[in-house]
């Protein structure tokens, strides 16, 4: 039956990894692929990583197997087990299609297999969602075992998994997270990104990223409203002259699978983005869905376009195809106005096709990062320096530039750039120091989203509708603090469908604090028990937001007390969400900035009418953003001593330790 090319998408889901051999498959050009991994084992480690490929089939076909895994490793870096992708398209399909004996399964394998559609992952065949080397699994046995045993589960049982490997369904109780997922968790003196490179080729750790490795990406649009929330502070804040960004240039690079809402998300705030591609796939597919209006390989033509528009105040969105050194170079020397910098290539993964260096072309950097990765760093290095130096000219000239959470300021620190000031301290601030932290995160407000499991623009619909009341209803009484933060959230959902943003299942985001979270989860809670909405809705959220995530050079850059070096927040967040009810948790090492640089986590919940599920979510959903904003209220931040003294007045349960202020003229005695 698993040679056959047709089998029910039910039956192939059930059989899990087949008994038979299926037929080999070609390896599809037409798909964009993974960067081939550094060559980084020995003889005995490659032995070492084929014997553990191997162990997820029967003895007698390791004949077979072994030449083929072995030919993967030695050609891409990795044992992917190409032969084992699933005949049947993989996408989020209505939940009532997925085999299952509990519900909460069903949307998990919803949800794993959004992360793996075509539509919606970056590099689908290796399993790789985003950011490059954000995975869901680590090789197709994984995903076929994974899928069976939750097709199998019941709600008397926890699946464990570790990096992509399912371990195993234990038993457990119905209130208990249906899976728990670790992914990169190592040993903390053995988490430098070669030490990703080697124990990822050796088939014992993945990079899971942040909603990559935990089933919560929503594609494109969860990040165009991030980066939309963004870039439209930035403009508020940070550039001359009038408030917001009409007639005003952003200047950027990356059109990849998060940097790619950059154009999309400048043009809806109203302003001017120019953004570099290096990779003609990555431009083409963001210039045909419309992300990016125009693309230009001539420099002075497209400086030129951008006069035009900068004369009309025109809302557009401009790629240049080629190095962004190149693009950065050639403002400075023709004296170009920028108001806003950033970048967006992905340096959390900086010698294995995260960032390419002027002066080589795409294929030149491919061919040098796996040949020669010594030279190819120092590549990437002196890249970065002349970057630095350029973005440094602009920023003399006024221009406010800001960190995108890629690790641009690391790296380009690491490389020796010009990027420190006296103090030791970056010269720039991230987006979360300026922006998002005191803005957003500090109050509350963070990536909150939902699914549809019925697949139904219905269902979206009826969502956005009670959402947007909830929101208006908030609006209402809200402190000035958090008006501006609803106000943009409010036209946000009110212009959702028509912004048209749903790639793969049926989603939603919305920037919520604890409150408004709540408050929309038992909107759906009464909906679903009614009738209204037709089948369960997963609640989750970014991973990038209030209490998930303990990285100091992102999510906690603007923490100030020392401790944004710790990562206990982002390990008692999930832990605490586990035990108060969440279906799914996650804990990521990695994600966003790198390996070893950050512990994310996350979670899903799935509410489908009953009075037990809605308890879950009021209870895991107050803890699961309260207990960031009392850490960020230890750490002194006045937006978070606000936002936690507002909860305690709402909720008696709540008893926070608040700090005490010290008088900085104490010191100078
Ligand atoms: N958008 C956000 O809100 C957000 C938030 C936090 C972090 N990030 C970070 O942003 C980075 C980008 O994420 P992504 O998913 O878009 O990654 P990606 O790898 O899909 O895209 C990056 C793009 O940059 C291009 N690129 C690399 N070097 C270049 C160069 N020198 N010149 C021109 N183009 C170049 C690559 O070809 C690629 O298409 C990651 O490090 C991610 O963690 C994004």
């Amino acid at each position: 039956m698993s040679v056959s090319t047709k089998i029910d998408f039910r039956e192939e889901i059930l059989e899990g990894i087949p008994t038979e051999l299926p037929p080999a498959k070609p390896y599809d050009l037409a798909v964009n692929h993974a960067p081939k991994r550094k060559k980084i084992l020995g003889p005995e480690e490659k032995k070492l990583a084929l014997k553990n490929a191997l162990r997820y089939f029967p003895a007698s076909q390791h004949k077979i197997l072994l030449p083929e895994f072995s030919h993967e490793l030695e050609q891409f870096g990795r044992i992917y087990m190409y032969r084992y992708m699933p005949v049947n398209e993989i996408y989020a399909r209505p939940i009532d299609e997925y085999p299952a004996k509990c519900r909460q399964a069903a949307a998990i394998m919803l949800m794993i297999q959004n992360n793996l559609d075509k539509q919606v992952a970056q590099h689908p065949h290796e399993l790789i969602t985003y950011g490059g080397n954000g995975a869901v699994f680590q090789n197709w046995a994984q995903y076929r075992l994974t899928m069976q045993y939750l097709a199998n589960m019941t709600e008397e049982q926890t699946l464990v998994m570790y990096s992509g490997h399912p371990l195993g369904l234990f038993p457990s109780t119905p209130d208990a997270p249906r899976v728990i997922v670790t992914n990169g968790m190592m040993i903390p003196n053995h988490s430098k990104p070669d030490d990703w490179e080697k124990y990822n080729a050796l088939g014992v750790t993945q990079f899971g990223q942040m909603t990559a490795g935990s089933y919560m990406y929503i594609g494109p649009q969860g990040i165009v409203h991030g980066t939309c929330i963004t870039v439209m502070n930035a403009g508020r804040r940070f550039t001359r002259g009038e408030k917001g960004l009409q007639g005003k240039v952003f200047v950027t690079c990356g059109l990849g699978g998060m940097s790619g809402a950059q154009p999309k998300a400048t043009v809806i705030a109203g302003g001017i983005c120019v953004v570099a591609e290096i990779n003609p796939k990555a431009t083409e597919t963001r210039h045909k869905q419309g992300w990016v209006d125009e693309v230009f390989t001539d420099l002075m033509e497209l400086f030129e376009r951008v006069k035009v528009a900068r004369a009309n105040k025109e809302a557009v969105s401009i790629a240049y195809q080629g190095n962004v050194v190149d693009l950065w170079e050639f403002i400075v020397r023709n004296n170009i106005e920028v108001e806003i910098g950033s970048d967006q290539s992905s340096l959390h993964n900086p010698f294995a096709g995260g960032y390419y260096p002027v002066g080589y072309s795409l294929e030149e950097s491919n061919l040098m990062m796996a040949e020669h990765p010594e030279e190819f760093r120092n590549a990437v290095y002196a890249s970065l320096r002349r970057q630095t130096d350029a973005i440094n000219a602009m920023h003399h000239k006024g221009m406010y530039f800001f960190d995108y959470g890629n690790a641009f300021l690391l790296e380009a620190s690491r490389a020796g750039a010009d990027i420190l000031k006296e103090d030791g301290n970056f010269k720039y601030p991230s987006y979360i120091q300026d922006i998002l932290g005191p803005m957003c995160f500090d109050y509350g407000f963070g990536p909150f989203r939902w699914v549809c499991t019925s697949g139904s623009e219905n269902d979206l619909a009826l969502t956005d509708a009670l959402a947007l009341e909830v929101m208006r209803d908030l609006r209402k009484s809200a402190p000035t603090e958090i008006c501006t933060q609803l106000d943009d959230n409010i036209r946000w959902i009110e212009q959702a469908q028509a912004n048209n943003m749903v790639v793969g299942s049926k989603a939603r985001i919305l920037y919520a604090d604890a409150t408004g979270r709540m408050k929309i989860a038992a909107a759906f809670h009464k909906a679903l028990a009614e009738g209204k909405i037709s089948a369960p809705i997963v609640l989750g959220r970014d991973h990038h937001d209030v209490s998930g995530t303990d990285s100091p050079y992102r999510e906690t850059s603007n923490i100030y007390d020392g401790s944004q070096f710790t990562a206990d927040m982002a390990v008692q967040n999930f832990a605490g969400d586990a035990c108060r009810g969440a279906t799914w948790v996650s804990l990521h090492n990695g994600g966003g900035v790198g390996w070893g640089e950050v512990i994310n986590g996350g979670f899903g919940l799935v509410l489908d009418g009953s009075d037990a599920s809605a308890k879950r979510a009021n209870n895991m959903l107050f803890w699961d953003v309260n207990n960031g904003i009392a850490r960020r209220s230890w750490a002194r931040n006045p937006e978070a001593i606000f936002a936690i003294r507002e909860a305690m007045k709402r909720e008696p349960l709540l008893k926070v330790t608040l700090p005490n202020l010290v008088d900085d003229s104490l010191f100078t005695i």
